[in-house]
């Protein structure tokens, strides 16, 4: 089994230090960076966009994983790959032809994901399923941070794990949304191997230690 993959998500950074907060996740036992966008129409809410992911890029050392909360996220899947994103995964609710989204994403050089939100049912990604690299389980409702995780959530993780070894593919699951020390081993023991978390990291008073504790805890 690999290590659970720790994914500190920049949303809930100081976007005054940013490259102060950077250096951090660069330093810590973070895996990856998680990139929140958001478009102001598929959630209530708008994050960044291209010019501070350029600028996040020039600094970040590890794996950047985008996660889209836009609707028609085909019209950026070339942008997102010239400004360095590893990772780009869009949301199953926002995608009309989602088999082709996914082709288009790896034709870029990116691993593909796709974002579930708290009520979309894992079954709908049975016949995509092995093309997905990630699954995206929101354990909140996407557009905030801070908000409290959602119970549901390890219900879906578990089905999402059979689903993935019953069709034999090769797809990481990865929770985001209230990710805390409290969740966290349970989480991996239901199948995750990707943790995003953006306050319970950046709003600690040593994040770094805040990382190193949350490896240490979801050790498999
Ligand atoms: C929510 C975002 C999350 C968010 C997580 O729409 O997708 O990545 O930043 O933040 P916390 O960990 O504070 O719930
Ligand atoms: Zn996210």
């Amino acid at each position: 089994m690999n290590a659970t993959k720790i994914a500190p998500s920049i949303l809930a950074a100081d976007f005054a230090n940013l490259q102060h907060d950077i250096e951090m996740v660069n330093k810590s036992q973070a895996d990856w960076f998680h990139i929140d966008i958001m478009d102001g129409v598929f959630v209530p809410n708008i994050s960044f966009g291209m010019p501070v992911l350029q600028a996040i890029s020039k600094h970040a050392k590890k794996t950047i994983d985008v996660h889209l909360m836009i609707v028609e996220p085909d019209r950026y899947i070339q942008t997102f790959a010239d400004l360095g994103a590893d990772n780009l995964t869009v949301h199953f609710e926002a995608c009309t032809h989602l088999h082709r989204t996914l082709q288009a994403i790896k034709a870029a050089g990116m691993k593909a994901g796709v974002a579930l939100n708290p009520h979309t049912n894992i079954q709908l990604l049975e016949d995509v399923i092995q093309d997905i690299d990630l699954v995206c389980v929101m354990s909140v409702n996407p557009g905030f941070g801070g908000q409290a995780f959602i119970e549901n959530t390890y219900t879906k993780v578990r089905a999402l794990k059979e689903l993935i070894i019953s069709k034999k593919a090769n797809t990481l699951i990865e929770i985001d949304g209230g990710v805390t020390d409290k969740n966290a081993k349970a989480l991996v023991e239901a199948g995750a191997d990707v943790l995003v978390a953006g306050s319970f990291v950046f709003k600690s008073k040593q994040p770094i230690e805040t990382i190193a504790n949350l490896k240490e805890i979801t050790q498999k």
